[in-house]
């Protein structure tokens, strides 16, 4: 039996989690080590010794060309922290919002489940090629999942049109609910939608596309109102008898599915393809906040911390491999911070590096690809494969030279990719870290009734209890540091985007 869908204003926590179903969650510790220590039990130093070690003719170039630009002082990520708290003030103040980097969107979520809702409902998911619905069961502290995936093809998310999109989602929950026999049912579904793109909010189930991102182009949806192009598609498909209750964005759906599991969990954040962050904010630091002043006096903001740098605040840490990337993508000068961190150009990276290691004469002299030549070729998912190594014949790794058409490569050149990805790994978490320690920082020191302390809300990728603390913390203050768990779930959320 299905709840009666309530207006929308007065949606309960229960009805909120229960829509946004099970969206994978990355997560902040207080407790574990850090990550930029050690990768894969070698430290830091040892991983760029062994890379001297291999290219010892060329040490020269590799320290200046490959390893320096991915070691980076400590300060410099403090001073990232610093720089998105300043860009956090900026989204949220009225006067400098409409042409802030970090947009700060207002939610319109007020509070977080506690873990002791009860309620039924649909939760659709929409982040770029790969689709979710769910029918989420929340009874006596558990979340039941009744799930299917679904994949939209490239042509459509890059030369489709609004109506073939939303179409095609219509027929995805069609096919769902036919096979649950929840067509044509007497009362309305409740359904709540995570669509992962920057949007303008107007209500809790009103939300605007403002641009797209993660390389996704329709035409037609900017600007646009999504629920009621998703509405608009249920009724054209027929037999669909669903009222989407909630829009939300992937972040605000981690947070609320880590808070039904903890409540103390403060910090939604997804670093994958795409990366952002949202977090409870007091209503008052609000300035953009039109809506009631009815307690709770707080509102879950949506980051979309994707655009930051995009005024150049951060042309001082981007290096000669970022700035490459930047200039070659779709859109240059924005979500500048996106390209520096996430999956998506994770891959491009570590071919612009192979490139440059063959530009210097250090390897590939005579043999080289097509493939490594052209942009975009070296997918993410090579890096998550090496990083599954554990082979010494490099079993994974020649699979990945081999799909990249170059099967000669030799022992070396297996040693090499293995080797750096260790060594970009902890810059790039190192960037997403010093954003979560930002956010942390934001909402330290109580600035919720009641204060809300960090939790480990994490799937089991963060470092257990019984790690030892490490010695030089990446970002000082105890209580905001990014763990391990949030490498470990980005690049978990990358093997399925890149795949
Ligand atoms: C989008 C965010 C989203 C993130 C993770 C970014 O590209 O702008 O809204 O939360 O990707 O999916």
């Amino acid at each position: 039996m299905h709840k009666q869908s309530p207006s929308s204003e007065k949606l309960s926590t229960s009805d909120l989690i229960a829509m946004m179903g099970s969206t994978p969650r990355a997560s902040i510790t207080p407790r574990g080590s850090m990550m930029q220590k050690q990768v894969q039990g070698l430290s830091v130093d040892q991983v760029q010794e062994a890379l001297l070690g291999l290219l010892a003719d060329a040490s020269d170039t590799v320290i200046q060309d490959i390893i320096t630009p991915f070691v980076r002082p400590h300060e410099d990520y403090v001073r990232i922290q610093q720089l998105l708290l300043e860009n956090m003030e900026r989204g949220l103040n009225p006067a400098t919002h409409d042409h802030a980097p970090v947009q700060m969107y207002p939610t319109y979520v007020r509070d977080v489940p506690n873990g002791g809702e009860t309620g039924q409902s649909l939760a659709l998911e929409f982040g770029s090629h790969h689709l979710r619905i769910e029918l989420v069961t929340l009874e006596n502290g558990t979340c039941n999942l009744d799930s299917k995936n679904g994949f939209i093809s490239e042509k459509l998310l890059k030369t489709g049109t609004a109506e073939q999109l939303f179409d095609f989602l219509a027929s995805f929950v069609h096919r769902f609910l036919k096979q649950r026999d929840l067509l044509n049912t007497a009362e309305p579904l409740p359904m709540g939608f995570t669509f992962a793109f920057p949007c303008r909010r107007l209500a809790l189930n009103r939300a605007v596309l403002t641009h797209w991102t993660k390389s996704v182009h329709v035409e037609g949806v900017e600007g646009q109102e999504v629920v009621a192009l998703l509405e608009a598609a249920f009724k054209k498909k027929g037999e669909i008898n669903i009222v989407v209750d909630a829009v939300v964005n992937d972040t605000v759906g981690t947070l609320l599915s880590g808070a039904f599991e903890d409540p103390t969990c403060a910090i939604g954040i997804i670093l994958s393809k795409g990366v952002n962050a949202c977090y409870m904010e007091r209503l008052d630091r609000v300035g953009t906040w039109d809506g009631d002043q009815d307690p709770p006096l707080q509102v879950v903001i949506d980051t979309e911390w994707y655009g930051f740098g995009s005024d150049g605040c951060l042309d001082f840490f981007m290096n000669e491999y970022d700035r490459d990337l930047d200039e070659h993508a779709k859109s240059p000068g924005k979500g500048t911070y996106e390209k520096m961190i996430s999956g998506e150009h994770l891959g491009e990276l570590v071919r612009l590096v192979l490139a440059k290691l063959r530009d210097c004469d250090i390897m590939f002299q005579d043999h080289w690809s097509e493939e490594l030549n052209t942009r975009g070729r070296f997918y993410t998912k090579y890096i998550s494969e090496s990083l599954s190594e554990e082979d010494i014949r490099f079993v994974h790794t020649r699979h990945v030279w081999e799909d990249l058409h170059l099967p000669q490569a030799s022992e070396i050149e297996c040693r090499v990719l293995h080797h750096f990805r260790l060594v970009a790994a902890p810059d790039r978490s190192g960037r997403g870290a010093a954003l979560a320690a930002a956010v942390a920082e934001r909402i330290k020191g109580g600035n919720l009734d009641p204060p809300v302390p960090m939790v480990n809300n994490s799937d089991g990728a963060s470092g257990g209890a019984d790690e030892k603390p490490e010695e030089t913390p990446l970002v000082t203050q105890p209580e905001v540091k990014a763990s391990e768990a949030i490498v470990g779930a980005a690049l978990k959320d990358n093997d399925a985007d890149n795949a």
